[in-house]
């Protein structure tokens, strides 16, 4: 972070940067012992449709986060953000040059044109609906894990989360195993650092994809998830659509499962107990959503009108972003709000957002974090990690908090062998 006086003494506007992607925590703390109040900021880093240097104001105290996820005021259009984004950006950015087909998704909008965006999808993504994918992700982690079966060490990110994540969702969406790599690439370009030339290629590469797949699906007329956006919504809408689905649909839970056990990892008492009674699995996973919260600042929102929030006023035309991260650790919410513990979980917090725009695989994330950990204890008694600290690479990302690798062991044991003990 840079535009910091001293400790907790921040100045206007903060500069948020691969520090703070790394962990925001110092840079909430700051705002809360400066009365918690909105901070305008500057997001060093471009992501997808944000241009580098974008000055923002950051949301991030619990109350006032909740207070904004349900004001009308506090807007959600990218044809409308997409001038903002240049208004709000020194010299105008790259904001044009960054736009495509694909944030034109229920992600980016309000209603009407997200109502009738989610429509189609909400049936397909309750408890109930994602239940049964218990086996088949059981399957799926198993099978990454078979992978590495008999390593002494092997990448968490790359060789379990990912690959774990990834087939998840290509199941649940109808998107076909094999081209997971392809897109794998895309997305980490899109959501990531990169080159608006870089950014633009990546973008096309993904439409076009993603266009041919959708016809396939007009074609087939099967069960899964595209094939339902396929017959509900034309072809750019359903492509925006996948694109929203694929991008926000795996690489959140592989950070949870990296950033969980990380967090695991710094209390051994814990994961001890954890290790030892897999019935605390689902506690767990809801705790480290609290603690970790996997997406650090929510997606844009820009203000219509002049608006106060928490005695600040906010200046109309502003973009504004809210930090779930930092409302997850707020002490007027949750008492001792740095503590992890894994049996009392705090289940009232905001990693999935709120509002309309509340998560949508949220029940799918909860089961697949669930899944991985169980599976992760039953095949690998003595998991530890081996990076050290300093040697910890991040994605250059405000929104998605992530590893990009970890190096952990023992692997599992070989099948016969496992199989013998
Ligand atoms: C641990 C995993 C996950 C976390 C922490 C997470 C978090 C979030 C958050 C905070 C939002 C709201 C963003 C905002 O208001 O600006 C959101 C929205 C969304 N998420 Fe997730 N998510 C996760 C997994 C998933 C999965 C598995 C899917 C796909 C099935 C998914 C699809 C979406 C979509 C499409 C939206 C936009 C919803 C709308 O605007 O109506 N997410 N997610």
């Amino acid at each position: 972070m840079t535009g910091q006086k001293g400790e907790g003494e921040p100045v206007c506007p903060l500069t948020l940067g691969y520090d703070f992607y790394r962990d925001p925590q110092p840079v909430y703390r700051a705002i809360k012992k400066d009365g918690d109040k909105p901070t305008e900021v500057t997001l060093e880093t471009g992501m997808a449709y944000i241009p580098p240097n974008l000055k923002a104001w950051l949301v991030t105290s619990y109350e006032d986060v909740e207070f904004v996820l349900r004001d009308p005021r506090f807007r959600k259009s990218i044809d409308e953000a997409m001038p903002l984004f240049a208004a709000n950006t020194p010299g105008g950015g790259q904001a044009q040059a960054r736009s495509s087909l694909l944030y034109d998704n229920m992600a980016n909008n309000d209603p009407p044109t997200h109502t009738a965006l989610r429509k189609p999808l909400n049936g397909a993504f309750t408890s109930r609906a994602v239940a049964p994918k218990r086996q088949v992700m059981e399957e799926l982690a198993a099978s990454a894990l078979d992978a590495v079966a008999g390593n002494a060490a092997f990448d968490l990110v790359q060789d379990f989360a990912f690959p774990y994540s990834i087939s998840v969702i290509c199941d649940t969406l109808g998107v076909p195993q094999d081209d997971r790599r392809t897109f794998h690439d895309w997305v980490q370009t899109i959501t990531g650092e990169a080159e608006p030339e870089v950014l633009r290629h990546d973008a096309g590469q993904m439409v076009a994809y993603l266009s041919g797949l959708i016809r396939q699906k007009r074609a087939w007329d099967a069960e899964d998830v595209l094939s339902l956006l396929a017959r509900s919504l034309d072809e750019p809408q359903a492509v925006a659509q996948a694109y929203a689905l694929l991008a926000a649909g795996y690489e959140t839970t592989a950070n949870l499962i990296v950033t969980g056990l990380l967090t695991l990892e710094a209390d051994p008492e814990q994961k001890k107990r954890l290790w030892a009674d897999r019935s605390l699995v689902p506690g767990a996973v809801e705790e480290m959503l609290r603690h970790q919260s996997p997406f650090n600042l929510s997606l844009y929102r820009y203000v219509t009108e002049t608006a106060v929030v928490g005695g600040v006023e906010i200046p109309a035309g502003s973009i504004v972003f809210l930090a779930f991260a930092a409302a997850n650790r707020d002490e007027a919410r949750f008492s001792d709000p740095d503590d992890f513990a894994i049996d009392v979980p705090r289940r009232e917090h905001l990693a999935f957002g709120g509002g309309i725009h509340n998560c949508i695989g949220k029940h799918l994330a909860r089961l697949e974090a669930e899944v991985a950990f169980d599976t992760l204890i039953r095949r690998c008694p003595e998991l530890a990690v081996l990076t050290p600290a300093e040697d910890m690479r991040w994605k250059a990302s405000p929104t998605f908090r992530g590893l990009k690798n970890l190096l952990v062991g023992p692997g599992p044991l070989p099948a016969h062998l496992e199989a013998a003990c």
